[in-house]
């Protein structure tokens, strides 16, 4: 940001002509009362175009309010009167710099103006009150500068969060595809061989159709008759049905189960996707564990054993969809932690002012040092694109919107354990502002 100068601001408009020290304090008053610049205060005196001091207007009232003041004083040089250590400020001086220095030194701030000078020549004069109005400006542009910052930065971060959110949904979406395939495959085997059963079912049924066309013929024969009757115990031999239709029921309830799977993954993926990111009352939070869990699902299965220990807990006032992003992350992290086999133990609980979380994983652990950065935006420990180091952060901001906490402990070695308390009272959802100011 560009400081101003004090020429900026003062344009050297309150430029005015100097006096000698030789001038008479007469001379001074005179002109004085004449000069167009009625909110000088002080008037410059100046040698050889170098300022040598300043008489301010209090200092000449003050010799003419004396008996005989003007007679006695006034034929005076003005020298004799002036104040010598007088404020001077350079034109290239920032507004800021001028206003310490005269803050400073100044001695009595309503009779006291500034002298402006370049090098050390005399170039105007500068009150106290145009420098004040000057960084009440500044201050009013600072800020106006700051809150214009703020919303970029809070809009760039809505963007994150909500890019970071569509690349784990991405992720989730491929995930939760390919555990559709498996009872998929399944069901659509199990549909085939239902279909060759139908087939050997029809040819049955046929030679069933046959045999009684046989017996009811006018001119049915034995001989006839027993013919179709073998071709139909053969027939049965080889198609044994009873053996067939408890294999279909098997295959009927493996259909259905299959059927559920799938009905029960599309559930999840809709739970968990509702982009609103609004409040809503009643949420259970063990259900937002159930439907982030079984979205987590590939990166856990026949590798990691999850033990669920939820507690009767009260639904609490949340977004939902946000919660479930902050455990996503929970879950995908503890997995990504753990090499090989491990255990992730998900525990609920609540007393009278809050719902507790605790995601426990017996993963590699952290050293303090990371501990110590894991809610920074963008710190990761992972590789390049398996990591955006953003997870924890946004969790950490949903949290305290939330009224609640997010904490961890963790040892190498040994395993991590994220616990988050929510409140079970609605609060009114802060800001991040509210949240920084607060910090
Ligand atoms: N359960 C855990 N066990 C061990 N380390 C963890 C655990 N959870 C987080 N970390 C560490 O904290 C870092 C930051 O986690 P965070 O979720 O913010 O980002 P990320 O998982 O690296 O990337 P992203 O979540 O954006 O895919 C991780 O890179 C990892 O080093
Ligand atoms: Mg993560």
């Amino acid at each position: 940001m560009k400081e101003n100068s004090v020429t900026d601001i003062y344009s050297l408009a309150l430029h005015i002509p100097p006096f000698a020290p030789t001038d008479s304090v007469n001379d001074v008053a005179t002109q004085l009362m004449q000069t167009e610049y009625e909110a000088v205060l002080s008037v410059p005196i100046v040698q050889d175009g170098i300022p040598v001091g300043v008489i301010t207007r209090f200092q000449l009232n003050n010799i003419f309010m004396k008996n005989f003041g003007r007679e006695l004083f006034g034929r005076k040089p003005v020298a004799e009167f002036m104040a010598k250590s007088f404020l001077a400020v350079d034109v290239r001086t920032s507004v800021a710099e001028a206003a310490n220095y005269i803050s400073a030194k100044i001695r009595s701030p309503l009779s006291e103006d500034f002298v402006i000078t370049e090098q050390g020549q005399y170039l105007g004069l500068g009150s106290v009150l145009a420098l004040l109005g000057a960084m009440e400006r500044q201050v009013a542009k600072n800020a106006s500068e700051l809150s214009s910052a703020y919303r970029e930065l809070k809009s760039s971060q809505a963007q994150l969060v909500q890019s970071e959110k569509m690349a784990s949904l991405g992720q989730m979406v491929a995930g939760v595809a390919h555990e559709i395939n498996t009872p998929l495959g399944y069901v659509k085997n199990n549909v085939e061989i239902v279909q060759e059963f139908v087939v050997q079912l029809r040819q049955m049924h046929t030679s069933h159709k046959e045999l009684v066309d046989v017996i009811l013929s006018p001119d049915s024969n034995d001989i006839a008759i027993a013919e179709k009757l073998a071709e139909l115990d053969d027939l049965q031999n080889m198609i044994e049905p009873d053996i067939l239709f408890e294999d279909m029921s098997a295959i009927f309830n493996d259909t259905n189960y299959g059927l559920e799977q799938i009905n029960e993954l599309v559930l999840g993926l809709k739970n968990f996707s509702r982009l609103d990111q609004a409040m809503t009352d009643s949420v259970s939070i063990n259900e937002c564990i159930h439907s982030s869990l079984l979205i987590a699902k590939t990166n856990l299965k026949n590798r990691i054993d999850v033990i669920k220990q939820l507690g009767d807990i009260p639904k609490i006032a949340c977004a939902p969809s946000q919660i479930n992003q902050v455990l996503l992350n929970l879950f995908t992290n503890a997995s990504q932690a753990i090499e090989g086999e491990g255990k992730i133990l998900v525990k609920t609980w609540a007393d009278e002012h809050n719902v507790y979380i605790s995601v426990q994983d017996t993963g590699k652990g952290m050293p303090p040092e990371v501990v110590a950065k894991i809610f920074d935006p963008f710190f990761t420990t992972k590789p390049v694109g398996e990591g955006t180091g953003l997870g924890l952060s946004i969790s950490f901001q949903i949290i305290e919107q939330h009224g609640g906490r997010i904490r961890v402990a963790s040892e190498v070695g040994r395993g991590t354990r994220f616990g988050i308390s929510l409140p079970r009272q609605r609060q009114a959802v802060k800001t991040t502002q509210a949240v920084l100011a607060e910090a």
